[in-house]
C-alpha cells in the first residue's frame, strides 16, 4: 500500500521586513545576509495574523478540492501555538467548517513536529486505509530585537492531506532517527521569543545530520546515490548548504558543484524569501523544489531531513508519483509571495514586537489579507473570523 501526501500548499504572511532595510537599520554590510546567511527576506505577521490563521490560509485551497467531511484528523504542528491547552487545530477546526467526525491535536517538539506528524498520519493512514488526514506545520520565528538571530525570523504554514494512494509523493517506509537533551534552543513558557545558542545550534544540527544519516542506512540499505534530491530544515539557507556538504563528506559522494546545486537550489528559493518557519520550514522547501524544477521528476526520490532544537531530528525518503506536476499550486504560492507589502524597521516592530501588557481584551485592525484573521481577545478568548471566500 502506497501512503503519502496527495495535495500540498502553503501560506505565509503579507508583510516582508527586507534584509536591507534590516542592514541599513543595524549599520551592517547586506551581504552578511544575503552571502552569510543566505537570506533576503523576512515574513512578518501583523498582530491579527497567527499559527490557526496561517494555517487556515494554507488549507482552505486544499479542502476547496475535496469533500472536507472526509477529513478523519488533524495533525497540527507547531512550536508557537495560541494557547497552553486547546489546540490551535481545534479552532482551525471551527474555522474550516470540518466535520464533527474528526480527531484533532497538536503536536510539539521544536521545528520537528512537523515530520512526527507526518509520520503518525502515515502510521494511522496503514492501520486503516480510510483515513484522510490533515496534516498542518504551522510556526512564527521570532527572537529578541537586537540579537544575531533577529535576521533568522521569519513565519509560514503548510498544509498537507495525506492518504492512501497519494497522488504527489509516497512516503517511504524506513527512516533515521535521534534525539539528544540539549539546549541550543528553547521558549520558557513565558515567553514570545525564543532563547537560542545560535552556533552550538548550528553544530548541533550538523551532528544530527549525521546521527539521522547512520540509522537511516540501517534501517533502509539507501545510500547518497539512490536520492535524487535533498530537503532540509531551513532556519537559513546557507544552513542547507552546510548540512549537504556535511553528508556529502560523510558518504564520500562524488558531487560535482552543478549537481550539488541541482540536488538542493530549487529547494532553497522559498524558505531564501520567507525566512524560518520553524516546524513548516522542511515542507516550504519540498512545495519550493516542486515549485522551481523545471524537469519532471516523477519516480525520482526525495529525501527529507527534520530538525528541531532540544533536540529531535529524523531523516526519511519518498519517491515523487506520476501526474504529480498536474496537483501544484505553484501559481497561487508565487502570486502570494508577490504581493506581499515591504515594512520599514519601524512599522516591522510594530507587528512582530507590540508591547502589548495584557492579553485579557484586545481588538486588532484588520492588517492581514487572505481569508482568515484574529480579530481580538475578549475576556482571554481568542475570536477567528472568516474576512473572505478566498
Ligand atoms: N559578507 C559575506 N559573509 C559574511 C559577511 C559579509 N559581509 N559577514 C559575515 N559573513 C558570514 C560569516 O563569515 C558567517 O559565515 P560562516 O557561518 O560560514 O562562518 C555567516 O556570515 C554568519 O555570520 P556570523 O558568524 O557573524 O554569525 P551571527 O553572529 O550573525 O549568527 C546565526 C548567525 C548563529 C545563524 C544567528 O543568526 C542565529 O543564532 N540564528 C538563530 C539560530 C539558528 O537558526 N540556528 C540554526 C540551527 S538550529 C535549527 O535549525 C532550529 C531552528 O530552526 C532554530
Amino acid at each position: 500500500m502506497k501512503i503519502g501526501i496527495d495535495l500540498l500548499h502553503f501560506a505565509t504572511a503579507d508583510y516582508y521586513l527586507g534584509l536591507d532595510t534590516f542592514a541599513a537599520e543595524k549599520n551592517l554590510d547586506v551581504d552578511k545576509f544575503y552571502i552569510g546567511i543566505g537570506q533576503e527576506k523576512m515574513s512578518i505577521a501583523p498582530p491579527d495574523e497567527d499559527v490557526v490563521t496561517l494555517a487556515a490560509k494554507a488549507a482552505a485551497p486544499i479542502l476547496d478540492q475535496i469533500d472536507r467531511n472526509d477529513i478523519t484528523a488533524v495533525l497540527f504542528a507547531t512550536e508557537t501555538g495560541v494557547d497552553q491547552s486547546k489546540s490551535a487545530g481545534v479552532f482551525l477546526h471551527g474555522l474550516l467548517n470540518l466535520s464533527k467526525r474528526c480527531r484533532v491535536v497538536e503536536f510539539k517538539h521544536a521545528c520537528y513536529a512537523g515530520a512526527a506528524a507526518l509520520q503518525m498520519a502515515t502510521t494511522m493512514i496503514r492501520a486503516n486505509p480510510k483515513e484522510k488526514i490533515l496534516v498542518i506545520a504551522a510556526d512564527i520565528a521570532k527572537y529578541d530585537v537586537d540579537t544575531s538571530a533577529e535576521a533568522t525570523q521569519g513565519c509560514g504554514a503548510v498544509a498537507m492531506l495525506m492518504t492512501e494512494s497519494p497522488r504527489i509523493i509516497e512516503i517511504e517506509i524506513g527512516s533515521g532517527y535521534f534525539t539528544d537533551d540539549v539546549m541550543d534552543f528553547w521558549r520558557p513558557n513565558h515567553r514570545t521569543t525564543a532563547l537560542v545558542d545560535g552556533k552550538y545550534s548550528t553544530k548541533v544540527y550538523l551532528n544530527s545530520l549525521k546521527q539521522t544519516w547512520e540509522h537511516f542506512t540501517e534501517q533502509t540499505g539507501k545510500t547518497f546515490e539512490d536520492i535524487d534530491y535533498f530537503c532540509y530544515h531551513i532556519p537559513f539557507t546557507k544552513m542547507a548548504d552546510k548540512a549537504h556538504q556535511t553528508l556529502i563528506r560523510k558518504t564520500g559522494a562524488n558531487v560535482t558543484p552543478d549537481e550539488f546545486k541541482a540536488q538542493t537550489l530549487p529547494s532553497q528559493r522559498y524558505n531564501r524569501i520567507i525566512g524560518n518557519s520553524y516546524s513548516a520550514s522542511l515542507f516550504i522547501s519540498f512545495i519550493s523544489l516542486l515549485d522551481h524544477i523545471e524537469d519532471n521528476i516523477e519516480n525520482k526520490r526525495v529525501s527529507f531531513f527534520s530538525y528541531g532544537s532540544g533536540c529531535v531530528a529524523e531523516f526519511f525518503t519518498g519517491v515523487m508519483q506520476p501526474g504529480y506536476q498536474s496537483l501544484l499550486m505553484t501559481d497561487r504560492h508565487l502570486e502570494k509571495i508577490a504581493q506581499r507589502t515591504a515594512l520599514t524597521y519601524a512599522q516591522y516592530l510594530a507587528f512582530y514586537h507590540p508591547s502589548e501588557a495584557s492579553e485579557e481584551n484586545i481588538v486588532y485592525e484588520p492588517t492581514n489579507r487572505g481569508g482568515y484573521r484574529l480579530a481580538g481577545i475578549e475576556n482571554h478568548k481568542r475570536d477567528y473570523q472568516r474576512t473572505s471566500d478566498e
